[in-house]
Parts: structure tokens; C-alpha cells; sequence
């Protein structure tokens, strides 16, 4: 999708659609009125018969031969609380609505509403290139969306870098969408380490690189070569460097770690069932971490990052780890296994410690690592822990102005008794049915080695079970993280301060 600015009155732009905002209260706004006097009063008066309606991720068309420069007029409702999300939603309505037919999409950006231009123009530009996201490339039959160029108009100023960062951020996302959809015979860990050397290939400044399992064996990494050694798909630490040539920070390394999970049964505590398949979605972090560093090198951001996505099946076999088993982890730590299906946090611990060892001062991990998490969060918001507050206030902060929303939980010491174990360092799981999350990044904690570092639970935002009912409107996986780890990396490159 091509992404343009124009500073054209909406009645003035020339596109198949021009769209425009209708927040709730009474009557139309910037935009829509002067869309509405261009039309003689006709969407004043559709929308006193109810025909149009404010209602968030509501769209009414409107076919407007002649009187405009478009052929039809969409006007999208808001609802009660206009913010970014509302106009992401709006976006991606009308993109639902029309893509099937539209190839030019106009917006009108609007300054009578309460969210600023430069933040509208961003939110639009997602929400449409989020909202024409299309889940079914395995069903044989899907029509294709047509559009092909979307066009934001009432205002020329500066906003047009804005609106093409979006559009790359956008696109990134899409990309993990992408990966966390497809289907984990296909999506092994070595097709997601090719899909690393693909983004290497074609970025300036990235590297890409992949460990096997005598690598992995051979560097001490015990906890992710017991989860992987139930599996005949061979296991791979896949790693991005991105090296700009002139960084802002030259003593700040980003390290991101995903975990990378391509099928979850549980291993020996093998899940029920029902919903498995959702499984396929476990390596959502892992995803959101490689493509999220692609974003960052197209971007050209200007800090360094050293990304690690830890990618196996978690299987039973004959030749599976097993609960009681003891295992060392690379850093020196024994763990005893209680339970094979709290295999997440084992796959971290070993990936979390080669990202310090690569030099990483400042690490973010993401994961689908609880079922606790989705339960208290459900998804929406991912949950944050973290070792340091002002890390973990940078996280919250990146999450929120990129729509990547988190929240932050709790780390004490006293919880560390969760994980004590009779036999070992400590144990992967525990019986008591508390704060699972917390006690997963309890766990954790006892691997991040010096520095900053901060962990999202992402189990509940990752994938959906079915549409959100807002802009995210398909069942599957979201890209969540790629845009709040963009957003990190912009605001880590300017300056020390
Ligand atoms: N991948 C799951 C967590 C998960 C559950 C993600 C639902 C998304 C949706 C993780 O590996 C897991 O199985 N966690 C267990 C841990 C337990 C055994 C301590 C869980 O949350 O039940
Ligand atoms: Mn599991
Ligand atoms: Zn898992």
C-alpha cells in the first residue's frame, strides 16, 4: 500500500473513498461538516435518521456521484472515547469495508477531535494497513484486497515521514502476523532461522545466524536442549545483529529475546485437546523480535540490536525430557523439571544468558508464557515485569504511544520461594494455583543476568482467539510487540541525556 499526504480539503481529494471521523456527542465534526455542506446537508440528515452512526467501528458509504471529487464517502464512527485505538479502529473498518473494491482510500485527518494530527495520521495509516490484513492465504478461493493506495488529506505540514514510518511499522507487523499464522508443520525452526537470513539478505547492516543443536549442546545451554530434545524438527537459536554505522548510544547493545515455541503440546504434561492448535502461536515473541529488528533496519534507526529468538517444538517422545528430570541451564543453575509444559521460561533462561554473553545491556524479552497472564489481562494488555523501574517505565510508555498496550506486574524477592525446589536450584513449576505469571518471571529473573531488563507476557494479546472486536478484527496472531519494540528503539536512539 502506498502511503500519501496531500494537503487537500476532503471534498477537493480524488479517490474511490474518502473517509471521515464521526465522533459520538452530537453533531458532525471538522471533517464531516464539510463533507456534509459540499452535500447539500445529506449526511446531517442521514445521520439524524440513524442511517449513519458514531458507534465505534461502525461505517456507513455514502455514494456521492458528481457532488465530490470521490465517488463515495465513509464515515466512520469513533464512539465515546476518541484516542488513537478509536481512529485505529475507524481505519481498519473502512478498510474492511472497502478493500474489496476500493484500489485509492482517502482519510480526512481532522482537527476538531481530541487526538493530535501527527497522532492521527499514524493511527489511520495503521489501522488500514492492519485492518486490510488478510488471516486466509491457505484458503484457495480468498479474493485479494484491492487497495493499493491510501491517501491522508487536510493537512500538507510534515507529515508525510510520520505517515510512511506507520506504513513500514505496519507492514513489519503484518510480517509477524504472518509468521505466528502459519502452520507449525510448515513454520519449523529452521524455516523461522530462513526467514532471519532472508531479512539479513535484504537490510543493510543485519546479520543473521542460527545455532543447531550441537551448537546449542555445545555452548552449555541445557534447559533449551531438554525441551528440544523430544522433537524430530531440529532446534535453532536464531540471531539478528544489527550493526548501524553511526549509533546515538555507542555503550547501549538492545538485546531482545523471543521465545519461539513452534508447537506447544505440553510435552510429557501433555495439554488437553481442545484449542491445541492454537499452540501454533506459541512462538509469537519470537516472531514480533525478528521482525520487529527488520522495522528497526529499514527505519535505519540508529541503535545497535542483538535479537534472539530461541525456536523449537515442545514434543513427547520417546526421547522427551521428563518431570523430576534435573537439568543445568548455561548459566550454572540446576532446575528441576515439574512440570514439561512450563517449557517457555526454560527456553528463556538459556536465551536470556547468550544475550548478556553477546553483550546486551539493555534486554527485552517477550513470550506467550502463561495462561495466568491471559487470564488477569485477557487480549488486550500484555503484562510487564522488570528488575528496573526506569526500564520498565520505558517499556509502558513505548507501549502506549505505539498501541502495543502493557501493564506492569509485580517482582519481589519473597516470591522466589515459589520456585525453590527440594532437589535442584530450583524447579520450573509449582503446584500452588498463584500468580503464575509472577512466579514465571520470578523464574526468570534468576537468568537475566546484570542490567536492565524486562519481561512481557504476551500469551493474551499474541493471538487471538477470535476477532477483538477493534481494529485486531481476525482470529489468529496480532504481530503484538513489533510496534512497541519500533518505538522503543526510536526513542533508545536519540542521545543519552
Ligand atoms: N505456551 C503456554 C502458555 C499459553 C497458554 C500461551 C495459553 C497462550 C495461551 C506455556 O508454555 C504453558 O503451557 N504454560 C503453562 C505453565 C504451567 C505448566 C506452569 C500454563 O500457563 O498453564
Ligand atoms: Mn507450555
Ligand atoms: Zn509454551
Amino acid at each position: 500500500m502506498r502511503v500519501e499526504v496531500q494537503a487537500v480539503a476532503p471534498e477537493q481529494v480524488e479517490a474511490d473513498v474518502v473517509a471521515v471521523p464521526l465522533a459520538g456527542g452530537d453533531g458532525l465534526g471538522g471533517a464531516a461538516a464539510a463533507l456534509d455542506s459540499a452535500l447539500d446537508g445529506l449526511l446531517g440528515r442521514l445521520s439524524r435518521d440513524g442511517e449513519l452512526r458514531s458507534d465505534a467501528g461502525r461505517t456507513g458509504l455514502v455514494h456521492v456521484d458528481g457532488k465530490l471529487a470521490s465517488s463515495r464517502v465513509a464515515v466512520a464512527g469513533l464512539g465515546e472515547r476518541v484516542d488513537a485505538d478509536a481512529l485505529r479502529t475507524a481505519a481498519a473498518a473502512v478498510a474492511h469495508e472497502t478493500s474489496g473494491f476500493a484500489e485509492t482510500l482517502a482519510w480526512a485527518l481532522d482537527d476538531s477531535l481530541p487526538v493530535p494530527l501527527e497522532e492521527q495520521a499514524r493511527a489511520i495509516v495503521e489501522g488500514t494497513a492492519l485492518g486490510a490484513y488478510a488471516t486466509a492465504r491457505w484458503k484457495r478461493d480468498e479474493p485479494k484486497p484491492k487497495l493499493s493506495r491510501l491517501v491522508l488529506c487536510g493537512d500538507g505540514g510534515g507529515l508525510a515521514e510520520t505517515a510512511a514510518r506507520a506504513e513500514t511499522v505496519a507492514v513489519w507487523t503484518n510480517r509477524a502476523r504472518d509468521l505466528v499464522n502459519s502452520p507449525p508443520n510448515e513454520l519449523t525452526p529452521e524455516r523461522l532461522a530462513e526467514r532471519a537470513r532472508e531479512i539479513a539478505s535484504s537490510l543493510e547492516h543485519v546479520t543473521a545466524e542460527a545455532l543447531g543443536p550441537d551448537e546449542i549442546q555445545a555452548q552449555g545451554m541445557g534447559a533449551f536442549a531438554a525441551v528440544a530434545q523430544g522433537s524430530d524438527n531440529p532446534a535453532r537459536l536464531v540471531v539478528l545483529r544489527y550493526d548501524p554505522p553511526e549509533p546515538a548510544r555507542g555503550d547501549l547493545l538492545l538485546g531482545l529475546v523471543g521465545k519461539a515455541i513452534t508447537f506447544d503440546t505440553g510435552g510429557i504434561s501433555l495439554k488437553p485437546a481442545l484449542h491445541m492448535e492454537d499452540m501454533k502461536g506459541d512462538m509469537a515473541g519470537g516472531a514480533a523480535v525478528i521482525e520487529a529488528t527488520g522495522a528497526i533496519a529499514e527505519l535505519g534507526l540508529p541503535v545497535r540490536v542483538f535479537t534472539v529468538a530461541a525456536a523449537t517444538e515442545n514434543m513427547p517422545s520417546g526421547k522427551a525430557y521428563r518431570p523430576g528430570d534435573i537439568i543445568t541451564a548455561a548459566n550454572g543453575k540446576t532446575i528441576e523439571i515439574t512440570n514439561t509444559d512450563a517449557e517457555g521460561r526454560l527456553v528463556l533462561a538459556d536465551a536470556l544468558w547468550y544475550a548478556r554473553q553477546q553483550g546486551a545491556t539493555h534486554v527485552l524479552d517477550l513470550a506467550t508464557l502463561t495462561g495466568a497472564m491471559e487470564v488477569a489481562l485477557g487480549d488486550l494488555y500484555a503484562g510487564v515485569f522488570a528488575n528496573d523501574d526506569d526500564w520498565r517505565r520505558q517499556v509502558v510508555d513505548a507501549g502506549e504511544a505505539s498501541g502495543d498496550h502493557v501493564w506492569p506486574f509485580p517482582m519481589h524477592p519473597r516470591y522466589r520461594r515459589y520456585v525453590d525446589s527440594a532437589f535442584a536450584d530450583l524447579k520450573n513449576s509449582s503446584d500452588l494455583r498463584q500468580a503464575g505469571a509472577v512466579l514465571a518471571a520470578a523464574f526468570l529473573e534468576e537468568f537475566a543476568g546484570d542490567g536492565p531488563w524486562a519481561h512481557m507476557d504476551i500469551a493474551g494479546p499474541a493471538f487471538l482467539e477470535r476477532s477483538r472486536g477493534d481494529y485486531m478484527s481476525q482470529r489468529g496472531g496480532t504481530g503484538y510487540g513489533v510496534r512497541l519494540i519500533v518505538e522503543l528503539a526510536r526513542r533508545l536512539s536519540e542521545p543519552a541525556g
